[in-house]
């Protein structure tokens, strides 16, 4: 079996690489591929995969290359983990919304926008070339905007599946606080990327004993805490909102957070920075401990599990990807991308029936799945128009001035990446 990763000079690829070497028996990899343009940090990342193989006793061959279509070049399946513009361009998604009064984030409201401009044009690029070398390989997107992304591959026909481990974290999560194993909690998770309820915690599968109630009850607190949100909201709405849904339900108070402190992605480039060194240090053979005060906690775990499953191997029978809705929640078009548990294998993801969504989270759905749609369009077809359009739609900019002065910012600040404006 071959897997590329594409952006594989992330510093985020160890943690990869750690689940895979740990995970080897789930999915039996011959070579990795890691595909990045910095050759600088393909060497370093490199370096350090081949170490944490080689301790590990992995039996695979670690590879890396800037040539992206020798790299995917007989890939069962393409990992993309990519960011255009890198953390400068994200910088600039979470500081100009700010002057507008607007939240300003990598992927919510106006600079989830921009780095879906930025982002669809070159993905699309390479699902191309992946194709082109290998019609029957998987692409597995971990590239945000998750959703956005996601669904510019499925509608372009691309065998796509988009991938993000809020799910996973809660799953971890909830069994520590539960005492069982991770394997038997089952989430009710609904929703879009990054736009997710917790709805009901299972025990044993889809159908086993609804815990939440309990859970809420024991550890609200807890989890009131680490989401930042207030416990009484918890109780009362009696699910678990995932901490993205904090920019929606807590607007004014993270802009105004936001507005007193360094940006995610200054304190991430000073991160990376210290992690290439360590990455060079030829005696490191294990993911450095600093590499967990990222947010891609068990990415590796959900991409091992999603891939063994796509490629016909042993991952666990239900999991939550993004994919096409198809009538799951009825209120969204069939077109729409929505994170729902669902049954994944050799054929796909099809996602589990989900039980009647309460209208206080089904509107917001269908709000963002709105922005979505119209956020995909200004992605594919450019124009300040359609830019403006999308921006107007987002619950979190709906006014026209707000829109107006984010448009202008907006490309402003991307003319480089954007090939119409
Ligand atoms: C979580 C999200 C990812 C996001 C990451 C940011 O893992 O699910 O989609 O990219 O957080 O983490 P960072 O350390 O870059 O702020
Ligand atoms: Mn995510």
């Amino acid at each position: 079996m071959k897997l590329a990763v594409v952006g594989g000079g992330s510093t985020y690829t160890p943690e990869l690489i750690d689940g895979f070497a740990r995970l080897r028996d789930t999915l039996p990899i011959e070579e990795l591929v890691l595909v990045d343009p910095a050759l600088d940090r393909l060497e370093l990342v490199g370096g350090l995969a081949r170490r944490i193989f080689a301790k590990q006793g992995h039996p695979g061959r670690v590879t890396t290359t800037d040539d992206l279509d020798a790299g995917v070049e007989g890939a069962d399946a393409v990992l993309l983990q990519l960011r255009v513009g890198g953390q400068a361009a994200r910088g600039e998604d979470e500081t100009w919304p700010l002057e507008c009064g607007c939240v300003g984030q990598e992927t919510t409201g106006a600079g989830g926008l921009a780095k879906a401009l930025r982002t669809v044009p070159v993905v699309l690029d390479i699902a191309e070339r992946v194709r082109r070398a290998n019609p029957d390989a998987w692409i597995i997107d971990f590239t945000n905007p998750v959703g956005i992304v996601t669904r510019a591959l499925l509608q372009a026909g691309h065998k796509a599946v988009g991938l993000c481990n809020v799910a996973i974290g809660f799953q971890r999560r909830f069994a520590g606080m539960l005492g069982v194993t991770a394997a038997d909690v089952h989430l009710d998770h609904v929703g879009l990327n990054h736009l997710t309820w917790e709805t009901g915690v299972r025990l044993g599968g889809p159908e086993g004993e609804n815990v939440l109630p309990k859970l809420l009850a024991e550890h609200g607190d807890t989890l009131a805490d680490t989401l930042r949100m207030p416990s009484d909201i918890l109780d009362r709405l009696g699910v678990v909102p995932s901490y993205y849904l904090r920019y929606f339900y807590a607007h004014d108070e993270v802009v105004r957070e936001l507005g007193t402190k360094p940006s995610r992605a200054a304190e991430v480039a000073e991160m990376e920075r210290e992690l290439l060194k360590m990455y060079g240090d030829p005696e490191l053979d294990e993911k450095p401990a600093l590499l967990a005060k990222r947010g891609g906690a068990y990415y590796s775990e959900a991409a091992v599990d999603l891939a063994a499953s796509l490629l016909g191997g042993g991952g666990s029978r239900y999991q939550v990807v993004n994919t096409y809705n198809r009538g799951t929640l009825p209120f969204l078009p069939d077109d729409a991308v929505i994170e729902v548990q669902a049954s994944v294998g050799h054929a796909g993801a099809t996602p589990l029936p989900v039980a009647p969504v309460d209208p206080l989270y089904a509107g917001l759905m269908a709000n963002v799945t709105a922005y979505e749609d119209l956020a995909l369009e200004a992605a594919l077809r450019g124009g300040r128009e359609r830019v403006f359009r999308a921006l107007l739609a987002h619950p979190l900019v709906g006014q026209y001035a707000y829109a107006e002065g984010l448009t202008d910012r907006l490309i402003a600040h991307n003319r480089e990446h954007l090939a119409w404006a």
